[in-house]
């Protein structure tokens, strides 16, 4: 249903709506958290009167170590009726014993709806969880921010069981997501970046809550992929972002440098939502914001299907005053970085991009590769060309452009859609921070590992794709949450990510990866063995550079 949406245009838009969607379908799993059923439960006490809440038990996935999980604490009110849209307010102290012992109800999305819910429980989504060993002690603490496309994602979609292996106490916010997230009028009613208020008032929420669950507050790590590496670096660019919220960050796959993290019309958006939804005088400030405050919210979502949502520079709040580029300009903190990419954290841009094309035209090769590949291009905004002609060159033979071969071009077209959505706003965020505060450690990484399962075509199957997935967008977060049936080999590089991941949470140096010494390198290539590579920008050819790269191409398929 979503598809149909996505293809109705093939504009510059629809193809990044198209993009944007995969986002979504690749960055989420089914959960396979442990058994809620258990029959023993523990209590926590929270701080300051807010009240008590009930949690039950779960194991690790390696060594059966018990862990305590608290699912579903609401950390701020409803974001309902007036206050739709609007920034969060911290959950008002209750009184006896909240049951946690289940996930809160995830923020609407149109596949996830219950119907049978009022649009007041819908909205009831700013909910986290905690995973905890020993309430008594002081652990470092991991806060995870989901990605989505910016709307999907759920605390449900990422189980702790691998992490939990490890001495570190885990944290799961929810946030906004879609319309009632990210709309913005840039007035008062809808002041735009509610989501990312969402997460600051989570990590406020840590502050104040999580040493009674055994976590130290002043050892706080955010991490964040896809849509969520997004809003971490936001994070670290944002004025709004007090200097104690968090002491180290991970950016996996993207930043707020990329094309796709900032809207650049929400005005316009909210007309067009307005007009579909049927309202009236859609052109009248006042019109547009009551429609949108009244509107129901499946009828929200159902005028959405083809809209994509993202941070907007400017909002009310002041947590993006500036474009990022800009911001990182005056960035000032000391926040140890790791940040990176996958192999072919691309790929999936390639396939939102091939299906789009696809229903568009009868015969995608009788496209040439010039054509083709222009089509990916322009989904990024460089008038000048300099961006098509450098990529052109560096990226594809000159026999090809003009040429149909487009497996043979496959694995250009790999590296052409993870350097322009992945790795360049990556390496460009690592890089200037590096130059800016060289003695805070920037620690980069390319996830190059192939195990058994891949999030390629996760939702709607890849067997029509004339390529394969290769190291596909979010892999990585295989080996972080326990949502594969992992053997083997793939146990062992779930070791060695979480070992990465919690080393660098627990004192600010990943076990084995090397920091940057200048703007160039090195970087770390994570495998089941932790190898280096000198020159970051090498990144951007691997595809083209791979002696292997016969295997992206599917041999019983043509273009
Ligand atoms: C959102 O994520 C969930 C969990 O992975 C999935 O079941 C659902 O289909 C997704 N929704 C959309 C609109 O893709
Ligand atoms: C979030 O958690 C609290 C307590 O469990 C609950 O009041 C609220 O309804 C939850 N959200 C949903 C809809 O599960
Ligand atoms: C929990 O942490 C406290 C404080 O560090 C420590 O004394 C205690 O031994 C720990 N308990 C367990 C079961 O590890
Ligand atoms: C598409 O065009 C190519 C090149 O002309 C041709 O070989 C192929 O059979 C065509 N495929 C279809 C489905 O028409
Ligand atoms: C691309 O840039 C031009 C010139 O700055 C601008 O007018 C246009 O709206 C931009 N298009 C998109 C889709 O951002």
């Amino acid at each position: 249903m979503r598809r149909r949406g996505v293809y109705v245009m093939l504009t510059l838009c629809g193809v990044l709506t198209a993009a944007l969607t995969t986002f979504l379908v690749i960055s989420l799993t089914g959960g396979q958290g442990a058994d809620a059923s258990d029959a023993q439960t523990v209590t926590v006490q929270l701080s300051n009167g807010q009240g008590e809440v009930l949690g039950n038990y779960g194991s690790t996935a390696w060594t059966d170590q018990t862990f305590m999980q608290f699912r579903g604490i609401p950390f701020a009110e409803p974001p309902t009726e007036e206050m739709r849209f609007q920034p969060p307010v911290a959950r008002i102290p209750w009184t006896g014993t909240l049951n946690a012992l289940n996930f809160g109800q995830r923020c609407p999305v149109i596949t996830n709806l219950d119907v049978l819910l009022s649009d007041a429980e819908l909205e009831d989504c700013l909910n986290l969880s905690v995973y905890t060993k020993n309430l008594s002690a002081s652990q470092p603490v991991m806060v995870y921010i989901y990605g989505g496309g910016f709307y999907n994602g759920s605390a449900e979609d990422h189980p702790p069981n691998y992490i939990l292996e490890k001495d570190v106490v885990l944290v799961v916010p929810q946030y906004r997501v879609g319309a009632l997230g990210w709309l913005s009028t840039y007035t008062e009613e809808l002041p735009g970046n509610a989501p990312i208020a969402d997460i600051l008032m989570a990590l406020e929420w840590v502050q104040l809550h999580i040493n009674r669950f055994g976590g130290d507050p002043q050892t706080v790590t955010i991490f964040g992929q896809s849509a969520g590496a997004g809003v971490a670096s936001s994070l670290l660019l944002s004025p709004r972002t007090g200097d104690h919220l968090f002491k180290r960050a991970i950016v996996q796959s993207g930043s707020i440098l990329a094309s796709w993290a900032i809207n650049k019309d929400p005005r316009g958006q909210s007309r067009r939502i307005c007009d579909r939804l049927g309202c009236s005088s859609c052109e009248q400030q006042e019109q547009l914001v009551k429609c949108l405050q009244k509107a129901k919210v499946q009828d929200i979502l159902i005028a959405t299907t083809s809209e994509s949502f993202s941070p907007i520079v400017g909002d009310l709040q002041g947590i993006l005053p500036q474009q990022p580029s800009e911001l990182l300009k005056n960035y000032r903190r000391q926040i140890p970085l790791l940040t990176g990419f996958t192999q072919h954290d691309g790929s999936f841009v390639l396939a939102s991009y091939y299906d789009a094309l696809a229903a568009k035209v009868s015969n995608v090769s009788l496209l040439s590769v010039r054509q083709f590949s222009q089509g990916i291009n322009d989904m990024v905004n460089d008038t000048s060309g300099l961006t098509d002609n450098i990529l052109n060159r560096m990226l594809f033979k000159p026999y090809m452009l003009n040429s149909n071969d487009h497996n043979s071009a496959v694995p250009s077209y790999f590296d052409l859609t993870s350097s322009i959505f992945m790795k360049s706003p990556v390496i460009t965020l690592a890089t200037r921070i590096y130059t800016l505060q060289p003695s805070t450690p920037v620690y980069v990484y390319s996830f190059d590992y192939e195990g058994q399962y891949t999030r390629f075509g996760y939702e709607f199957g890849n067997s029509h794709y004339p390529f394969n997935g290769g190291v596909h967008h979010s892999n990585d977060n295989i080996y972080l949450f326990s949502t594969h049936p992992l053997e083997g080999q793939d146990i062992q590089m779930s070791q060695k990510m979480v070992e990465t991941w919690t080393s660098f949470a627990i004192d600010g140096t990943p076990n084995d990866l090397s920091p940057l010494t200048s703007a160039s390198g090195p970087y770390n290539q994570l495998n089941l063995e932790i190898t280096k590579g000198e020159d970051l920008l090498e990144t951007l050819t691997a595809a083209i550079d791979d002696p292997d790269n016969g295997r992206l191409q599917r041999e019983d398929m043509e273009f």
